[in-house]
């Protein structure tokens, strides 16, 4: 949900702002631009479409190298995206960068026009950029100016300003946003996240809210009041540049989904030191009195609380709901006694998800978060937080961190049922060596099949429409199968539970409707396969992603398929899961889309 950038130091500003803008372009891509800031002057550049297109723009004019510059990828809220609406808006006194949406733009507009502005975009951004020139008008003083600006500011904001006086300096506030800031012996940086910033240095802070950060070479200053230092942490990060790059695939869906036989050991290894698993160091306290879980996400990590909805009712029998994020968030929500509520977000920063979660703090829930970003909005405000550790994850289509959400939630259904006594010890230690053990391989197994999945994905390349089907978990995971491929392939695809397709949609089945049924579930393998017989016998085409056992045991209709290697029943939907990710992939990847970053979508979404 947009990308900033800033750099100040010894070097020149313009490569490692667009460098940095190309690790953040998967949080919007529909514009791009960039100010550079020089002792007497200041320029800004600014193209609609990809970072590619700035560059055109850039490569076209004579640029002076500057040692300070902020930069800006887009995801448009206020304002189609356009040259004039992309960012940095430059005001008189300064240029600025902003992600975020400001909710009282128009009664800033108001108040400015009465003070002489005018106004040349349709974006809030711009409202925000002249309030803070107009404080800085009155003190001439930075920090001030932004303190200022934000007690009028409502909504969520990050920004990277550089004032037109101050050349050398970048200043960045932000509440609700998130932004990072790092320096080495030469230069600072400042970025969404970090990514960006990896390649210079691991030494990394997240800027607190309210907190005004002044980047100059080599040092960063925090304020919390004009001229009253402020102390903030820094951390060392554990990713590596590497994890942030391609690394040779042709793009970061193949290298992430490549990357989770990897993922899974690591998350599932550190809490299987012993078994049974330990999630919470001894103090499992959170989870003592738990009677009931509701869980809340968006998106594919939503997909991935229908898993462990799942799992958790099936192995410690404590019922659980789940909740897209923006429907709990104005809910009027009743609350039961011994509720837990669980938060599940790759990045921890998205804007419904984190909403929520202070809900459920104030309505006095119990809260766990189970998030992939080490030190995120997320993982900070919930009671207790559990990482995944899949390392970074760059495609918009979430691959990995689906897959490792859906381990720690089979890692907590498994704690939950020891504790309530639902499942014996031997038993739990069986599944957990399952998934120690041969879930990594079985996964892997299933990559080194590419070339099948491929194939198969030639199949339904020219559809315009298609089904997913499935039954008890093999729906949940039908439901995350048809939101990857819709997303990156862009043919329209609905997901139902095969036993209820007679109640309405099965009369969109005609002649070569392609059928997608997924069948891991061998208890309801049978009635799945009735589901089958009834769209083949109405003319669909249908592809079956089945288990062994059940290809093995049951008559398979004739149809295409992909039978997943042979594993434990507690390993399957993660293989599943595997193999309809390469489904969707190699179906946009044939498509030549851009599967990286599909048409108006942004990884991480920071807006309501
Ligand atoms: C966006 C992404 C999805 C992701 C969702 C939730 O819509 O495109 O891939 O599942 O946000 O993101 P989170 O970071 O909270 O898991």
């Amino acid at each position: 949900m947009c990308g900033i950038v800033g750099y100040v130091g010894n070097k020149s500003s313009l490569p490692v702002l667009l460098e940095g803008l190309r690790m953040l372009e998967y949080r919007g891509y529909d514009s791009a631009g960039v100010s550079l800031a020089y002792e007497r002057d200041m320029i800004t550049v600014k193209s609609k479409g990809k970072l590619c297109e700035l560059e055109k723009k850039l490569a076209e004019r004579n640029i002076r190298e500057s040692l300070c510059g902020i930069g800006h990828t887009r995801w448009a809220t206020h304002g189609a995206p356009s040259d004039i609406n992309s960012h940095p808006h430059e005001t008189e006194l300064l240029t600025l960068v902003h992600n975020g949406i400001i909710e009282n733009h128009k009664s800033i507009e108001g108040f400015l026009l009465r003070e002489g502005y005018s106004f040349v975009s349709e974006t809030d951004t711009e409202r925000a950029a002249k309030l803070i020139d107009y404080f800085y008008k009155q003190t001439r003083e930075p920090i001030s100016a932004l303190l200022e600006a934000k007690k009028t500011l409502l909504g969520s904001f990050a920004f990277g300003v550089i004032f037109k006086d101050i050349p050398s300096k970048i200043y960045a506030l932000r509440k609700d946003n998130p932004l990072i800031v790092g320096y080495d012996s030469t230069s600072s940086y400042l970025a969404s996240d970090i990514p960006a910033i990896l390649p210079y240095t691991k030494r990394c802070c997240r800027l607190s809210e309210g907190i005004v950060a002044e980047l100059s070479s080599g040092s960063i200053s925090f304020y919390d009041k004009p001229f009253s230092l402020a102390d903030e942490k820094f951390e060392e990060v554990e990713w590596t540049c590497e994890q942030a790059q391609k690394g040779g695939f042709p793009h970061f869906m193949l290298k992430e989904i490549s990357e989770e036989p990897s993922a899974l050991r690591s998350t599932v290894e550190r809490r299987l030191d012993s078994l049974p698993p330990s999630l919470f160091e001894g103090d499992d306290s959170i989870l003592k009195c738990v009677e009931r879980i509701s869980i809340v996400a968006c998106g594919t990590a939503m997909h991935a609380g229908l898993v462990g909805q799942n799992m958790i009712e099936k192995y410690a029998r404590i019922p659980v709901s789940v909740e897209i994020a923006s429907e709990f968030r104005y809910r009027d929500s009743i609350i039961q006694n011994g509720t837990l509520a669980l938060f599940l977000s790759q990045s921890g920063e998205t804007a419904d998800t984190i909403a929520a979660l202070r809900k459920a703090k104030e309505l006095g829930y119990p809260t766990l978060a189970i998030v992939n970003v080490f030190g995120s909005t997320l993982a900070r405000e919930a009671d207790r937080v559990l990482y995944t550790n899949a390392g970074p994850e760059i495609s918009v289509a979430s691959t990995k961190a689906y897959s490792v959400q859906c381990a720690m939630l089979a890692l907590l259904a498994l704690n939950l049922a020891l504790l309530r006594g639902e499942m014996s010890e031997d038993k739990v230690k069986k599944i957990c060596r399952s998934l120690l053990c041969e879930l990594p391989s079985a996964v892997e197994s299933v990559i080194a099949r590419g070339e099948e999945i491929r194939t198969l994905s030639q199949s339904i390349t020219d559809a315009e429409h298609l089904f997913f089907i499935g039954r008890g978990i093999d729906y949940s995971l039908a439901l995350e199968a048809s939101l990857k491929l819709k997303e990156i392939s862009y043919i329209h695809s609905e997901a139902y539970p095969s036993g209820e397709l007679k109640h309405g949609t099965i009369s969109l089945i005609s002649d070569g409707t392609p059928v997608i049924s997924i069948i891991t579930d061998r208890a309801l393998a049978e009635k799945s396969l009735f589901g089958v017989h009834e769209v083949i016998s109405r003319g669909a085409r249908v592809i079956l992603f089945c288990s062994e056992d059940i290809a093995r045991e049951a008559s398979l209709p004739h149809c295409e398929r992909f039978i997943l290697p042979k594993c434990p029943s507690s390993v399957l939907p993660f293989v599943l899961a595997t193999a309809v990710q390469l489904f969707a992939y190699y179906t946009s990847a044939e498509k030549g889309l851009d599967v990286d970053k599909p048409r108006n979508l942004a990884k991480s979404v920071t807006v309501e």
